[in-house]
């Protein structure tokens, strides 16, 4: 038996969703992490202050009890969003980021922005008053091809964006290739980068080899191996520009399993034990508390949780369910293609 004592992980890019996809899912997280930037991408998304305040009262009204669980908020990026109500919200605590969606980028990312241009006076304050913007890191122009995206996204808009706002503090989450993860190697100031679990372990190749796998579909789509590699390298380097933002993202198996699938993998169940498979394989246990723990509170300006967790590695694999229940459905929880032995304790 081997344990490994960290702080308490937090989660710095999750889907909660609400109704009974929220009450289903949300134990999943409460279990084992502190807090968890929430993604605004309802339907409709949570534009201001005021859908954010409500928002967070209904995941604070689902949380199971006996879990103490700080959902941080997020709010989703429109061509109309108001700049004093981005600053109200985050001066008085309750919004801790604005999230930039390309419009078309992803699950529910049609109010997203087209025209960043646009977007600019809200962009303008938040690099005044220090808050951060999340980036959905892709570009949507119909002549980039999928796996392109990525690293087209960060010559043709981020770049630019980071020029014309140097102060502006920019989150690249779900960093998905190596050159995102050279980007923000190379661009220390005002720029971090969130690494999923999945895109540590998985491949292009596990979407398409052997049939089509819909729970492995997600996006940024996971890449090529050599991409993966390098965003492990990133997680396990201690490097305090990178960290753990688990974009797990419940979708009921009905709406992944059909002809038009949406994008999304649950990792909340499984996801520490993953991490542990991981790092222990890298080498790299002593630099997990780091990725899960420390490195995210640091950018987002918040102290890291006094508490800790503990995992354990046992002889026999530990038994996950495949699928999570819940009221609106059956909800496929994702599968690593290896045993997994370290659980939280
Ligand atoms: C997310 C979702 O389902 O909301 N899907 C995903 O594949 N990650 C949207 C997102 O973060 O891109
Ligand atoms: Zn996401």
């Amino acid at each position: 038996m081997q344990e490994l004592a960290i702080r308490r992980p937090d989660d710095w890019h999750l889907h909660l969703r609400d109704g009974d996809v929220l009450r289903g899912v949300i134990g999943d997280t409460s279990r084992h992490f502190a807090r968890a930037i929430v993604m605004p991408n309802l339907v409709p998304p949570v534009v201001t202050s005021a859908d954010a305040a409500a928002y967070r009262e209904r995941i604070l009204a689902a949380i199971p009890a006996g879990d103490r669980f700080e959902p941080l908020m997020t709010l989703y990026l429109t061509e109309g969003t108001d700049p004093d109500d981005v600053e109200a919200g985050y001066r008085s605590g309750l919004v801790k980021a604005v999230k930039l969606y390309p419009a078309g980028a992803t699950t529910n990312s049609h109010s997203g922005v087209r025209d960043i241009t646009k977007a600019m006076p809200v962009l303008e304050r938040m690099a005044e008053i220090g808050m951060p913007l999340c980036v959905h890191g892709e570009v949507t122009t119909p002549e980039v091809d999928i796996f392109d995206r990525e690293a087209v996204f960060i010559e043709t808009v981020l770049d630019p964006l980071r020029r014309r706002l140097p102060d502006l503090r920019i989150t690249m989450e779900h960093v998905t290739t190596k050159d995102g993860v050279d980007y923000i190697k190379e661009h220390a100031a005002n720029l971090a980068g969130s690494i999923t679990t999945h895109h540590l372990i998985i491949n292009r190749n596990a979407i398409l080899v052997g049939g089509v796998k819909p729970h492995y579909y997600c996006l940024p789509v996971a890449k090529r191996e050599s991409h993966r590699l390098a965003l492990r390298e990133a997680a396990v380097s201690g490097d305090v520009r990178f960290f753990l933002g688990t974009d797990s993202a419940p979708h009921v198996d009905p709406l992944k399993e059909c002809a038009c699938g949406c994008a999304g993998i649950y990792t909340s169940l499984n996801t520490m034990s993953c991490l542990a498979h991981v790092f222990e394989e890298e080498g790299a246990l002593d630099r997990l508390e780091a990725f899960t723990s420390l490195n995210g509170p640091a950018w987002y300006g918040l102290p890291a949780n006094e508490e800790t967790i503990t995992l354990r590695k046992g002889r026999e694999p530990v038994r996950y369910p495949t699928k999570i229940e819940t009221e609106a459905g059956l909800i496929t929880v994702f599968d690593p293609m290896f045993p997994l032995y370290w659980a939280v304790a």
